[in-house]
């Protein structure tokens, strides 16, 4: 079969080196890919990833028999919707069931309605009343922005008069139409995780979690990021999973269904280990970046099969994912410094493209994410020295990167 991958981030060039891996697929097609899934099939330039008509006319076009997207935008502008309504096979909710993640208050209240536990939270459309809210709880203070604000709407803090200044920050139009509701959420304390769901007709299975770290410094310190590693597996109570797919998931799936928005997809599911229970922290619709680059190198089973809704098998092998970052990231990464020694990289190690570009015979930072370097081993800690042995391989001016992931210190 013919696949198209929408996407370009180390999560896409996972997604699409696994799908390549597949006997069912005969060519992958990426939209607009990177160098590393160019070197996995032909490349599409020119079409915007959100330009629901346009790869839905591409799909047809090129006679695509299976469309699969992996970031949130294109599933929020209605490519699955587009794709679908002309019989071509899509992987991804539709725009309606993407609500999950483009509006933090729809998700907040399909939680409500499913009795899936998360914090209490407050919507305002006002400054006012929001202000006011923040003056009656105690902090830490959680604010967001209600839609897709590309991870940068979110604010936590101890200081209520910061906390309240992003309140003005998100009406004031920082994030466009995103910030035009605010939520006001409690604080929930305790260790992250993520669980993904493969949700299809058929009902929902889930991945091997892993494990995201957020911040861009060791120890947990410095400005969020998009993530700056991963691991799998993640030692986590028993049955914990299980517990998240029949208190979360399937609730949540159900609520979806009766109130005429079916979802199907990856629904990734952010949680905290509160001291009382698993809560949800968020929903997203997509797979994580970058904890799909330390999830899939562990699948053993065919992707397109899960995709189809077949259970997962998983190997014992562990996996250590550094990602490597380019010189001012998050605020203002540098572009275009030469990535040396990407040859050198030892063969146990999985190298995944994000923000890299082809320069003549050279490959140069182009994004802030630059590469996803994966360590697999017989157990974490053979997995992490492999992944750090790797990134001492690779230089750049500026690279950052954290020497903590997965507990190295
Ligand atoms: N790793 C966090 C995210 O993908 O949203």
């Amino acid at each position: 079969m013919r696949v198209l991958l929408i996407g370009n981030g180390g999560r896409e060039h996972a997604l699409g080196w696994k799908l390549a891996q597949s006997p069912r697929v005969g060519e992958l097609i990426s939209l607009p890919g990177n160098p590393g899934l160019a070197d996995l099939g032909p490349t599409v330039e020119g079409i915007d990833v959100s330009d629901a008509g346009a790869i839905s006319a591409m799909s047809r076009i090129q006679d695509v028999d299976l469309v699969v997207v992996g970031p949130e935008a294109p599933l929020a502008a209605g490519v699955v919707d587009a794709v679908s309504a002309l019989g071509i096979p899509v992987f991804g909710p539709t725009r309606a069931a993407a609500r999950l993640e483009s509006s933090k208050t729809f998700a907040k209240e399909v939680m409500r309605k499913a009795g899936v536990p998360t914090g209490e939270s407050w919507a305002f459309t006002d400054p006012g009343p929001a202000k006011k809210q923040l003056e009656g709880i105690d902090g830490p203070f959680v604010v967001k922005a209600d839609g897709l604000a590309a991870g940068k709407g979110v604010l936590v803090t101890d200081d209520r008069n910061e906390a309240v200044a992003w309140v003005d920050h998100c009406f004031d139009g920082q994030f466009g139409e995103a910030g035009s509701v605010v939520l006001i959420e409690e604080f929930l304390d305790g260790p992250e995780l993520s669980v993904f769901a493969v949700c299809t007709d058929d009902g929902a299975v889930a991945l091997e979690p892993a494990r995201d770290y957020k911040r861009l410094l060791d120890d947990d310190q410095g400005p969020n990021t998009g993530g700056m590693g991963s691991y799998s597996p993640v030692e986590l109570p028993e049955g914990l999973v299980d517990d998240v797919l029949s208190d979360v998931v399937n609730p949540t799936l159900s609520q979806m269904a009766a109130d005429g928005s079916p979802f199907s997809g990856f629904l990734y599911v952010g949680l905290v280990l509160a001291a009382d229970g698993p809560k949800v922290l968020e929903f997203n619709v997509r797979l994580g970046d970058p904890e799909t680059q330390a999830v899939l190198p562990r699948l053993e089973s065919d992707l397109v099969d899960v995709l189809e809704g077949a259970t997962p098998a998983w190997s014992k092998t562990a996996t250590v994912n550094v990602v490597l970052a380019a010189e001012g990231y998050p605020e203002s990464p540098e572009k275009g410094a030469v990535i040396q020694g990407l040859k050198n990289v030892p063969e146990d190690v999985l190298v995944f493209h994000a923000g890299t570009a082809v320069d003549g015979n050279k490959v140069a930072v182009n994004g802030g994410r630059v590469l996803s370097l994966v360590g697999t081993g017989p157990n974490l800690d053979v997995a992490r020295d492999r992944a750090y042995d790797a990134v001492d391989t690779l230089a750049w001016k500026g690279a950052q990167f954290r020497t903590d992931i997965a507990g190295r210190l």
